[in-house]
């Protein structure tokens, strides 16, 4: 039968990353034994003591409609978290709450673009910002980074992508694919640039508890008053404490006025975050026992991404940066690759002869590289690049 699309959603395409992790299911549960880098969220389970208090919260009878904006109690706590955590003044009224940080930035890019609007995406960039930008008439250009640099964002990489039709600048720092973070001068000197062009811009902040080498998250909206009005922070409970099907994000927004908007559309769409998820996320918040679990988490990625990257240099004609932040590496696989169609039937070819899942660089807008996550233990790492390295070497 033929479907009577709307031209808005003929060209929308489904989200990669959960594509290759439904394959790589999809063989688990015939029984082969894969090994998936796929997945984009921790392998940790939720606190036991953030369950127990949304089992009590449903006991409690905290299973109606709840304010569209978020539960009172937790716009609260998130604006006290933002001041102590990334020091940034926000009202309660200036934060919403909604259904993760995806569906945050689907309503952003809502409310902000009009068609031709332009939307600046330093590259490689997370998979959904180009799709949802084009669901809503913007445009996604693309600002390459440099792998030389470890994929760190500079002023110099975005001035020659700015015109008059640019609207949105999108920071994500730790970056999801690479795990790039931003030098403070770097980000101070972008900050005031997008001040003065009257740029808006989306720090998506996702990944801030999982930085490593000693390295301390800085937040965008945290460079003072004037960054401030023109910032849009992002974040979610997902992966900072391993929440990902709660769906549970939030946003710091330049004032109550756009909060307000955000908080509507939600009111017109999903009305509100799930009542009972939502008190789980406020005892996230409030129990100390959660900054001990994230901790012990940030310490288990470190390690990891040492094991992976020390695994991955040992392959030969593969070059890795060590990421700074995330869960998530992204090597070059061009000498490997380029000897397929393009980097999909490469990991397809990854996936037939090593039983391994990776998401190729194409998706992330790097062709040849790919992105491989480390949200396994330590013995899935050392089999699974073992396994990619024996049929790399099958290739040359
Ligand atoms: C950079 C980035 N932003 C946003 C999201 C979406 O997070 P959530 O699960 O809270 O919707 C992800 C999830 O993978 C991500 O990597």
């Amino acid at each position: 039968m033929e479907l009577k699309l709307s031209e808005r959603v003929k060209s929308l395409k489904p989200s990669p990353t959960l594509a290759i992790s439904a394959k790589a299911k999809g063989l688990r549960a015939k029984g082969i034994d894969v090994i998936g880098f796929g997945a984009g969220e921790p392998d940790f389970d939720t606190p036991e003591f953030i369950k127990e208090a949304a089992i009590k919260a449903l006991k409690d009878g905290k299973t109606k409609y709840a304010p569209a904006g978020g539960l009172p109690e937790l716009r609260e706590a998130l604006a006290e978290k933002f001041k102590k955590v990334n020091g940034i003044d926000y009202k309660p009224s200036e934060v919403v709450v909604s259904a993760g940080a995806k569906n945050i930035l689907f309503l952003i890019f809502l409310m902000l673009l009009d068609e031709g609007d332009e939307v600046l995406i330093p590259t490689p960039y997370w998979v959904s910002y180009k799709e949802q930008i084009k669901l809503f008439g913007g445009i996604p250009i693309e600002v390459p980074t440099e792998e030389g640099r470890g994929f760190s964002l500079t002023l110099e990489d975005l001035k020659p992508f700015v015109n008059e039709r640019t609207k949105v600048l999108i920071l994500n720092f730790p970056n999801n694919p690479t795990g790039a973070t931003i030098t403070e001068d770097e980000l101070k000197r972008i900050a005031q640039f997008c001040v003065k062009r009257e740029i808006f811009i989306i720090s998506d902040e996702c990944y801030e508890a999982f930085t490593y080498d000693g390295e301390k998250h800085l937040s965008t909206a945290s460079l003072g008053e004037e960054v401030k009005r023109i910032t849009f922070t992002v974040n979610a409970f997902s992966k900072t404490y391993s929440m990902t099907g709660w769906r549970v994000g939030y946003v710091g927004c330049p004032n109550r006025e756009y909060a307000k908007v955000i908080a509507n559309l939600n009111s017109q769409s999903i009305s509100n975050v799930t009542t009972f998820a939502q008190y789980g996320a406020l005892e996230a918040l409030k129990n100390p026992e959660a900054q001990k679990f994230v901790e012990k988490m940030r310490q288990t990625f470190e390690r990891r991404r040492d094991l992976i990257v020390s695994l991955l240099r040992e392959i030969p004609e593969v070059k890795v940066n060590k990421p700074k932040g995330a869960f998530y590496v992204f090597p070059n696989f061009r000498t490997y690759a380029s000897k397929f169609e393009n980097d999909i039937a490469f990991t397809e070819y990854l996936l037939d002869e090593a039983k391994v899942a990776i998401v190729p660089g194409s998706a992330f807008g790097y062709e040849g590289f790919a992105r491989l996550s480390y949200c396994n233990s330590d013995e899935e790492i050392t089999e699974g690049i073992n396994r990619i390295k024996k049929a790399l070497e099958k290739l040359s």
